[in-house]
């Protein structure tokens, strides 16, 4: 296809509509004075002729005159309105088409890889609309290649502290310097199965995230859930000297969910609320209904979240306090699963805490 800039076009489009316009009404003027003006012209001469001599040279003159005047006045204008159209129109697409060239090259950039390329805004039409949705456009780029990469040095940073510690035991195994004894070798394997839980939890998140994470949706009592969930972990919880009360009277509507996956939700809540209460303090677990929802609640006891950590909870790698939680084996994935399976199954999870108060976590199911 040939290739035609805007501005070309537009200008050529406004001559073309000047030059018709200026045609049209000349046609018309022309035929007008033709028909009803030459008739009257024709008249004059003919009184001329009937009064004879000098009047017959004089009648119909200056009658001549005027339509030549008017013939140039009307070619005069047509010139002026072209010129003036062509001016206009060359005017009018070098508005239109620059922002545009910009927004071509700012694209051009983005392709290759200058994510902090932006156009200017200047006008608030659809082509100031257009800069504008390109800006947000380049804006959530900018940021989901931010959130790649933090991911991919989060998934390094995690993957390489049991790996070191794994590599440095089996040398020591080979070389001699130390024996693989039974108490050797479960320590390896817990290595192994923190390595196997990391890899296992990204590989939830990034089947949710590709939607491809398969629910077995089916109506499920979550009382009945918590009750088991909350048996399993009280030898735990109690180990810990923290002790773990359940609140589920029965009776609460199902909801529609996946059983396994509400196992996982609460497993993850409850591991972080035994983690971060000290001896002595309690852990509760709460299931209740109201306005066709059902609430399940974990609240504990424990410091909890300083006010500056509340918004970043949810995400993933987010450990508000980095060094202790490494130490206890926490990577920061569990609360990113619990929202991501939550809103998989149509509810959602929400945080509240006041420091030195605890931090109560809910999820909201809808009740089928
Ligand atoms: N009940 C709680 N009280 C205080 N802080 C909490 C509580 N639950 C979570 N946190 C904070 O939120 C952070 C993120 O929790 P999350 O469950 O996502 O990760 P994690 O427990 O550190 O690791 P993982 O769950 O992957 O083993 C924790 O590191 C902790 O700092
Ligand atoms: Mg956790």
């Amino acid at each position: 296809m040939p290739r035609m800039g805007l501005a070309v076009k537009l200008t050529l489009g406004f001559a073309a509509v000047a030059v018709a316009a200026v045609a049209l009404t000349s046609l018309l003027i022309s035929r007008a004075t033709d028909s009803a003006f030459g008739a009257y012209v024709t008249h004059i001469r003919g009184m001329g002729t009937m009064m004879g001599g000098m009047m017959q040279d004089m009648m119909g003159v200056q009658e001549g005159e005027f339509l030549t005047t008017v013939n140039q006045s009307l070619w005069l204008a047509g010139g002026i309105a072209v010129l003036a159209a062509v001016g206009l129109g060359l005017l009018l697409a070098r508005q239109m088409a620059l922002p545009l060239r910009r927004l071509t090259v700012a694209a051009r950039r983005i392709a290759g890889g200058a994510l902090d390329e932006r156009v200017p805004v200047a006008t608030r039409d659809e082509i100031g609309e257009l800069g504008m949705s390109f800006n947000a456009m380049a804006e959530a780029l900018a940021r989901n290649e931010t959130l790649r990469r933090n991911m991919i040095a989060d998934i390094a940073h995690e993957l390489r502290t049991p790996l070191s510690v794994l590599q440095g035991k089996l040398e020591a195994i080979q070389d001699g310097v130390a024996q693989p004894t039974p108490r050797e070798v479960a320590s390896l394997h817990e290595e192994v199965m923190l390595l196997a839980r990391l890899v296992a939890d990204l590989r939830t998140l990034s089947l949710a995230d590709a939607g491809q994470l398969e629910l077995r949706r089916e109506p499920v009592d979550v009382a009945a859930v918590a009750q088991r969930v909350a048996q399993a972990m009280r030898s735990h919880a109690e180990g810990k000297g923290v002790a773990l009360a359940l609140d589920a009277p029965p009776g609460a509507p199902s909801v529609s969910a996946d059983p396994d996956r509400v196992v996982q939700v609460l497993e993850n809540l409850l591991s972080n609320a035994i983690r971060h209460t000290p001896a002595g303090g309690r852990v509760d677990v709460r299931v209740s209904a109201r306005d066709g929802q059902v609430r399940l609640t974990v609240a504990d006891s424990g410091p909890g979240i300083p006010p500056e950590d509340m918004p970043h909870m949810f995400e993933r790698f987010y450990r508000a306090d980095r060094s202790r939680s490494r130490a206890s084996g926490g990577s920061g994935l569990g609360l990113a699963i619990v929202r991501q399976l939550m809103e998989a199954m149509g509810g959602r999870v929400e945080v509240e805490s006041q420091p030195g108060r605890g931090a109560v976590f809910t999820c909201s199911f809808s009740s089928c």
